[in-house]
């Protein structure tokens, strides 16, 4: 099978890099079910996405002969096989090789710009001259997110720093393949980043902008957030994901590049996103999984009354009565149909979450430390009640042994959060795969963060979306994506723009 032909025959080829689990993938993959984008390459150095990638590819080869999930593929999402029985089974085997054909694993730098030259060339082969395609991704942002910028402000190295050069990879393959159209997504904080006394991103985009120096090469840069043709403002570039329909506050600085002659003839052809009337909240997306105990840390120490006797101290703690025990493995799973009928204004997200399996998977608790899970069921009654509880309300006897904990001014100020049942979450990270603290569960009842599944509906991966990896892996690249419903709607957009 030619890289082309994995989607549909017509469908316009997508190059992906710095792919991550494919959040941007599965949203132009997933238009028009895969009519419209057939993705024809990604690159990304991590073994778990790239595991995470060719699960996804199989599944949409093995899904196109039959319109349905494999059932090897449920089988794998319940945990019921591992990935080595998967890949085995006689029904992937040809689907793995020719998923396997366009997710490559290369570190993207200098050392290995000619087999990912070479890689590209490849996958853009068939394409005859004039033919569309597009390129997708966003070179890392660790060195210029906010966070690494404060806390790296006096380290030198910084300045040296690859991750910093890592979009000129971008660049280079904008400027030797010319694509018709690039989505680069990042983090906010490249707005407001200097570099050797410049700001970075000025930089960025005069190279984005003309990377080839001449008015005929040039790419035109488009908002997804205002209509006019020249986007005078950075902040126009700042994609709200609650403005469209995604759980989450999560702002991100999307590029969209035409290159010169489509330009031309798609001057008005461009919309920007929809902005969605109601903004999706955790309760609903949430309230359907089964309720769910948190694990004992230490392992050992992990029993259902040792877990009840910290309940009982946490309840009494906040002087509630005790509520019904929670099962470790799951509850009661709320069917689709019954839940969409409460929820009208989800209906087109919760459809896009649950169209395929009843059931759910990846949705295991993690293990927390006993005062950890008070903490957890003490700020989770606060913020029922209303409250942004932050780690300097707790009494006395439940803050963490930490000297600054008692200062005026607490740094991290903000470890513990609830997240809460009627607003959109706060922005899901990769961080989460360190502590939860940052993403408690709002039921006090649970006393727990959230599950990897949960992380995955704040980033609207539809739920018979795989992670590989371990968790902490899983969680990582649930953080590291965009979210695939934004995706989705981005492409349409461009699939409008290549289509006028
Ligand atoms: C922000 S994530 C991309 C998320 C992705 N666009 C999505 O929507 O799912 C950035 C990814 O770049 C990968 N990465 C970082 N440096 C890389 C390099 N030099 N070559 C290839 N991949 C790299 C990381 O492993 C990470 O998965």
């Amino acid at each position: 099978m030619s890289p082309r032909n994995i989607g549909h025959a017509d469908a316009i080829p997508v190059i992906d890099v710095f792919a991550g689990p494919g959040g941007l993938n599965e949203g132009f993959a997933s238009l028009e079910r895969g009519a419209a984008f057939s993705v024809a390459g990604s690159f990304e150095m991590d073994t778990s996405s790239i595991e995470t990638l060719t699960i996804r590819s199989v599944q949409r080869i093995l899904r196109g002969k039959t319109g349905a999930n494999h059932p090897v593929h449920e089988q794998l999402l319940r945990g019921q096989i591992d990935l080595a029985t998967f890949r085995n089974h006689p029904d992937v085997v040809d689907a793995w090789d020719s998923a396997a054909a366009h997710v490559h694993q290369i570190e993207l730098g200098g050392a290995t710009r000619r087999e990912s030259d070479s890689l590209i060339s490849q996958a853009l082969a068939g394409l005859s001259a004039g033919d569309p395609w597009v390129l997708i991704g966003g070179p890392p942002c660790q060195a210029y997110s906010m966070a690494g910028r404060s806390r790296r402000r006096h380290d030198e190295a910084f300045e040296q720093d690859v991750k910093h050069f890592l979009y000129r990879e971008y660049l280079h393959i904008i400027r030797k393949f010319r694509p018709a159209v690039f989505v680069m997504e990042n983090v906010k904080g490249m707005l407001s980043t200097q570099h050797g006394g410049q700001g970075l991103f000025q930089r960025i985009r005069d190279d984005l902008e003309n990377p080839l120096g001449g008015e005929l090469e040039r790419y035109h840069l488009r908002s997804l957030t205002v209509a006019t043709p020249v986007v005078k403002q950075p902040r126009d570039f700042v994609v709200r994901a609650e403005n469209h329909g995604v759980p989450q506050a999560r702002h991100r600085v999307i590029l969209v590049g035409v290159r010169h002659d489509l330009h031309e003839k798609s001057k008005n052809a461009w919309r920007p996103l929809d902005v969605q009337f109601h903004v999706p909240t955790l309760s609903d997306v949430l309230a359907d999984l089964p309720k769910l105990r948190s694990r004992l840390s230490p392992r050992r120490s992990d029993s259902a009354a040792a877990w009840n006797e910290i309940r009982r101290e946490a309840f009494a703690s906040v002087h509630r009565p005790l509520p019904e025990a929670v099962p470790p493995l799951g509850g009661a799973w709320v069917p689709a149909s019954e839940y969409a009928e409460h929820r009208p204004a989800v209906k087109e997200l919760m459809e896009w979450l649950r169209h395929s399996p009843e059931g759910y998977s990846q949705h295991e608790t993690r293990s927390h430390m006993a005062p950890d899970l008070v903490r957890y069921a003490y700020l989770a009654h606060l913020a029922e009640e209303g409250d942004r509880p932050h780690v300097q309300d707790l009494p006395e006897a439940l803050r963490p042994q930490h000297k600054n904990v008692t200062k005026k001014k607490v740094p991290f100020s903000d470890r513990f959060r609830v997240q809460r049942w009627n607003h959109p979450s706060s922005t899901v990270v990769a961080h989460l795969s360190k502590d939860g603290h940052y993403f408690i569960h709002p039921d006090p009842a649970q006393m727990r963060s959230i599950t990897v599944r949960e992380a995955a509906r704040l980033q609207t991966f539809p739920d018979d979306y795989f992670f590989a990896g371990n968790r902490t892996k899983q969680y990582q690249q649930v953080g590291n994506a965009v979210p695939p419903f934004l995706a989705r709607q981005i492409a349409q957009r461009v699939y409008e723009l290549l289509t006028a």
